[in-house]
């Protein structure tokens, strides 16, 4: 049986090439991944699939209408799920252009490009045809310490051009599916971690970091919520919602898993005491940092239609899931060491080295 095709966008970012590998596992299509290759895309991620004649890479830009049109030419793909983005919040304030540009203008490329395909198709597999856009819980903006968790009928209230511009993507497929019918679905996911995420961000930041007996900067307080969830049962959940979701619908995905920043510093420098007790404790590094501006100060999610519709539902405790990522991050340093050069450490010293200290409590920490 022949497979069907996915486009996937993004596909050698963190939760991209998650996804990929465990599409290509399952066997279940052939994916053409498109991804510009910015900063945070490496074909390091990939490199697992190097020999995999049902994986074809191709480096370009989901605003290059041109190349979107002859991709879709030419694999015909049953579907698109669009995973590209910049998608770190401090990058989004101190250069939010690139966002507005690749977040925005780049999705809205993608779809027009794939209504026309959508129309050229033929009865089937025009009716099979679906758009997957991944976004964020952060468009919803902040909850107050007692509110409910989001659902999908929370108000859009972003508050960092990050998720304003995802906001505004996650309304223009919105929009492609009322006004031109177009078959999109649209998912809006808490904090993943796990394996192949970037080290600016939170986890790996903290492990790469307390690896090498370097500061620990925790924005303000540290007393921001998150909800988290493992990268694979984010990649499970996007699979569903892709062969069995209902079309012009928005899933919530989370992993019922409110976590302070603090406490999740706190427990991998627990778990790094264990694995490098001559340095413990790593705790002595946490080193409270100006606050983030716009910071929100909690998200929430409450994914029961994912339970209710798709029979979905989180498999990885937190505690084993960052066990686990604490293990790949020390049995990867070489892929740590591809993905931090240049443009990383620029990133670092930008971020952190002029940031002050945190005012934390009415006072200087
Ligand atoms: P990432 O930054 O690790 O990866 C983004 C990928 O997109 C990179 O490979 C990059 O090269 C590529 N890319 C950027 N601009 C592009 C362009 N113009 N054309 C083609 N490729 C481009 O991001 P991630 O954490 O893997 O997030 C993937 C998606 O999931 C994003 O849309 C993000 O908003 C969403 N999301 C992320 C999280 C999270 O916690 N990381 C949570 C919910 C939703
Ligand atoms: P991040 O991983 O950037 O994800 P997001 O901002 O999309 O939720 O940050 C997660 C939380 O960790 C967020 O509240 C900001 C905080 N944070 C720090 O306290 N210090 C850091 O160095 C970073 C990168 C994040």
């Amino acid at each position: 049986m022949q497979l069907p095709n996915w486009l996937v966008t993004g596909g050698a970012g963190f939760i991209g090439s998650n996804f990929v590998r465990s599409v290509r596992r399952a066997g279940c299509a052939r994916i053409i991944n498109l991804d510009k290759l910015t900063y945070a895309g490496h074909l390091e991620n990939l490199a697992d699939l190097a020999d995999d004649r049902d994986h074809v890479f191709v480096r370009g830009d989901i605003g290059d209408a041109t190349l979107i049109d002859s991709l879709l030419r030419e694999h015909q793909p049953a579907a698109i799920v669009n995973f590209a983005a910049e998608s770190h919040v401090d990058r989004s304030i101190t250069g939010p252009q690139e966002f507005i540009q690749t977040n925005v203008v780049g999705t809205h490329t993608l779809l027009q490009c794939a209504l026309s395909y959508w129309k050229s198709l033929g009865g089937g597999r025009a009716a099979g045809f679906r758009f997957l856009h991944v976004s964020t819980d952060e468009v919803y903006g902040s909850l107050g310490p007692h509110d409910p968790p989001f659902t999908e009928d929370s108000q859009y209230r972003p508050n960092s051009p990050y998720a304003a511009s995802k906001a505004a993507a996650d309304h223009l497929v919105r929009a492609y599916h009322q006004t031109f019918g177009l078959a999109t679905l649209t998912t809006n996911c808490s904090n993943n971690y796990g394996p192949y995420q970037h080290p600016e961000k939170l986890i790996p930041l903290m492990i790469e970091n307390g690896r090498s007996g370097r500061p620990l900067p925790v924005y303000g307080d540290g007393r921001q919520v998150r909800d988290w969830l493992y990268v694979q049962d984010h990649c499970d959940a996007l699979r569903l919602v892709l062969e069995r979701g209902r079309a012009g619908e928005t899933y919530n995905i989370g992993g019922d898993c409110e976590c302070a920043n603090l406490d999740i510093v706190s427990s991998l420098c627990r778990l790094l005491d264990d694995m490098y007790p001559k340095d413990a404790p790593h705790a002595k590094l946490i080193a409270h940092v100006a606050d983030r501006p716009g910071h929100d100060r909690r998200y929430a999610i409450d994914a029961s239609k994912m339970r209710r519709e798709l029979g979905w539902h989180p498999r990885t405790g937190f505690d084993d899931g960052l066990a686990c990522t604490l293990r790949w991050y020390a049995e990867h340093a070489d892929w740590v060491a591809a993905v931090s050069t240049g443009a990383h450490e620029r990133w670092i010293e930008a971020n952190y080295v002029r940031r002050g200290p945190a005012a934390v409590n009415g006072g200087i920490k």
